[in-house]
């Protein structure tokens, strides 16, 4: 049972990743030494599979749990939902000794956690995450927050899940396009900290989703160790979670929401990030070869789609407030493993970035 230490001073927690540990989180939950009442916020896709064996497993421990579901997707990442939420919660009598359970993928972690955040000014929440993108990435590092009209998550807080409890076996259900974005992460955590767990992931793309407990638990441990360096990003090394995602955001923005999923779009802004590696601080060719093989491996986009204006990406990427003194700050590898932030990369060189990914 690969077992995750996120060592922080204030709120230390685990996280557990093992097959079928959705059937016993009552009483793990019961072990962490939670009480009260239960508030299970999951969507609805997520309920419809996994909400019973978790309320039975909440409940068989002696926990009294209701389900509150939202549409699943990225627009129930808001306020008005967080209002409905709330609304909802104390409608059925939860209180400042309850407590939250984030049972679904990246969208709902960060839509729970914020509710926990500021229910009655804050209650405890623990993580269950069932996609790639919510097990290696959003349901540790407690950023928790909505969308905003004007931008994604920019109302939000940092609080800490209690627990994050991952069943390997809830992938199972996922669409195949969502599985697979989902690596985009896991290979961005490998190239920025462990050349290593390349290998590894890229044979994952052949292999049983239910076993991928080791590698999920070895990635998250990258994300974890990330978190405890710099938990409120403010020293720079959570900075490099950012990798391909500089170039990655402003392909995403560039096109009507949703024609490319998150992590295709950080696909082609890991591969623009690394030909800048490549050419100007020296990453060798075969180092960015071995990323970008991995991602192929996912069946992710290497190439612009032909309807993506370069210019366009250059604009919603290069935006004037990202700019000081004519440079941007943009993640490199100096080697497989070896990220930094660098301050060095000019709005030229990257718009010949970008160019380059039509080839
Ligand atoms: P998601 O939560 O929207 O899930 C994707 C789809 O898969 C949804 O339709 C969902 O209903 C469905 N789904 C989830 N688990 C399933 C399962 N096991 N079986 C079948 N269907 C399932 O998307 P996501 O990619 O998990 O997360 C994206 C969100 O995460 C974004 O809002 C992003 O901003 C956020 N995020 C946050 C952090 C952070 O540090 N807090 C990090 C990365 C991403
Ligand atoms: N996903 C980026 C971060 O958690 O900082």
């Amino acid at each position: 049972m690969p077992e995750i230490h996120v060592d922080l001073a204030a709120t230390p927690y685990s996280v557990t990743v093992e097959r079928g540990i959705l059937d016993s989180v009552g009483q793990r939950i019961k072990a962490l030494g939670l009480s009260g009442k239960v508030a299970v916020i999951s969507d609805e896709t997520v309920a419809g599979f996994y909400a019973d064996p978790a309320l039975s497993s909440l409940e068989s421990a002696g926990y009294q749990a209701s389900l509150f579901t939202v549409p699943a997707g990225e627009a129930s990442k808001s306020l008005s939902q967080v209002g409905e939420l709330c609304s909802q919660m104390i409608q059925a009598g939860l209180d400042r000794s309850s407590f939250v359970v984030a049972l679904g993928g990246g969208v709902v972690g960060d839509l729970a956690g914020f509710v926990a955040s500021a229910y009655y000014r804050g209650i405890p929440f623990v993580q269950i995450p069932t996609t790639i993108v919510a097990q290696v990435d959003s349901a540790v590092g407690g950023k928790t927050g909505v969308n905003a009209p004007e931008g994604k998550n920019l109302i939000g807080a940092f609080h800490q899940p209690k627990a994050v409890f991952t069943d390997p076996e809830t992938l199972g259900t996922l669409e195949d396009r969502e599985f697979r974005e989902g690596f985009a992460e896991v290979i961005k955590h490998a190239a920025i900290r462990d050349a290593a767990m390349l290998p590894r992931i890229h044979a994952a793309a052949a292999q049983d989703r239910a076993t991928l407990g080791e590698l999920i638990a070895d990635n998250v441990a990258i994300k974890a160790r990330i978190v405890e360096e710099d938990e409120r990003e403010t020293s720079g090394t959570r900075a490099l979670l950012n990798f391909g995602h500089t170039i990655g955001h402003g392909i995403e923005a560039s096109l009507p929401y949703g024609e490319l999923l998150h992590g295709e779009a950080i696909s082609l802004g890991i591969r623009a990030a690394l030909w800048l590696s490549v050419t100007k601080c020296g990453l060798p060719q075969s180092q960015a070869d071995q990323v970008l093989q991995a991602l192929e491996a996912f069946k992710l986009p290497l190439v612009l789609p032909e309807k993506v204006d370069p210019a366009t990406v250059l604009a919603k990427t290069a935006t004037d407030k990202k700019f000081m003194g004519g440079t941007i700050k943009f993640v490199l590898l100096r080697s497989l493993g070896d990220a930094f932030v660098s301050s060095e990369i000019t709005r030229q060189d990257l718009s010949e970035a970008i160019d380059q990914l039509q080839k």
